[in-house]
């Protein structure tokens, strides 16, 4: 291994958002380490990846609504022994209902729980490989609610779209990145959130038949232009803005919830109790 390569971790990088950010630190000659829910799917990306002649690609299962397999998959990062330097969680559902495999509701085990427990399991080894930066895909969709009904988050999702859940799942992912910063201070490891945008992507696969007309009106980025945030807060955020939410590539306001240092405590509590 190359002493001075840098290495970033990506989860659900098969498509969408994540498969444009991994290629672009790939050429940038990041050595990429692709997180997912299967080799299959992931195979075109990690074959682009060797095209461009850099660094070898690695790939590890990871399906984050099952908190075993986030063990396993960070068991298997950590006996590569390779520094983590860019910890990209940036994987995630929408419209869809469910639960997690320990029972907590689909968004939330999904897109909060199971990236909380991969970052706690990989701490050690991102503060080790610090100057380091963690980056939390979030969405301007934490907007749509104003609390985190805790006593419903071990249960299945009961919105009829999951949009309320989503909404929620997504005040964790900034919240968890406030907590985590306020964790991090003196490590040299920053932490941003970020919305990408409205971007054409699968996340949309699962919208209900009835929502299908609506959604199609909705002006949207593509992939790539939505990639430019998480990029932005890799390569030109601040240190010094750790803990921050950014939109279009730059620091945006979020809301009072989203906001609220003892939400963020309390959360992070409820996370660790969780994953226990
Ligand atoms: N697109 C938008 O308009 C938009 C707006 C705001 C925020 N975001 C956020 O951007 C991030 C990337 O989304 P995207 O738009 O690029 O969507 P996408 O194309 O659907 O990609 C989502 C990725 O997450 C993976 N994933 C889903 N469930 C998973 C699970 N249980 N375990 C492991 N991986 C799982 C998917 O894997 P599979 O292919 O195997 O399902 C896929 O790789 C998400 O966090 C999303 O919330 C997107």
């Amino acid at each position: 291994m190359d002493m001075n390569q840098r290495v970033a971790l990506i989860t659900g990088a098969n498509t969408g958002i994540g498969r444009i950010t991994a290629l672009a630190l790939a050429d940038r000659g990041y050595q990429l380490i692709l997180a997912g829910r299967s080799l299959e799917r992931t195979k075109p990306v990690l074959d682009n990846i060797r095209r461009l002649d850099k660094a070898e690609p690695l790939f590890f299962e990871l399906r984050l609504d099952d908190l075993d397999s986030v063990r396993a998959c960070a068991d298997a990062v950590l006996a590569t022994n390779l520094p983590i330097h860019l910890l990209i969680n940036n994987a995630g559902l929408a419209l869809q209902r469910g639960q997690t495999r320990q029972g907590y509701e689909l968004a939330f085990g999904v897109n909060h729980l199971g990236h909380f427990l991969l970052t706690h399991l990989l701490l050690g080894q991102v503060i080790s490989s610090a100057p380091a930066r963690i980056i939390n895909v979030a969405s301007r969709a934490h907007r749509m609610t104003n609390n985190i009904p805790w006593e419903h988050l071990r249960e299945p999702t009961r919105s009829l779209t999951g949009t309320k859940e989503y909404a929620v799942s997504k005040a964790c992912n900034i919240l968890f990145t406030k907590e985590l910063a306020r964790r991090l201070e003196g490590t040299n490891v920053s932490c941003f959130g970020l919305h990408p945008g409205v971007v054409a992507t699968d996340i949309w696969r699962a919208t209900p038949f009835f929502m299908k007309p609506f959604v199609k009106f909705i002006p949207m980025l593509t992939p790539e232009d939505g990639a430019k945030t998480t990029l932005f807060c890799i390569e030109s955020a601040e240190p010094s803005q750790s803990g921050q939410y950014f939109a279009n590539c730059r620091v945006a306001k979020t809301t009072p919830l989203a906001s609220d240092l003892a939400f963020a405590e309390y959360l992070w509590k409820f996370s660790g109790v969780a994953c226990a």
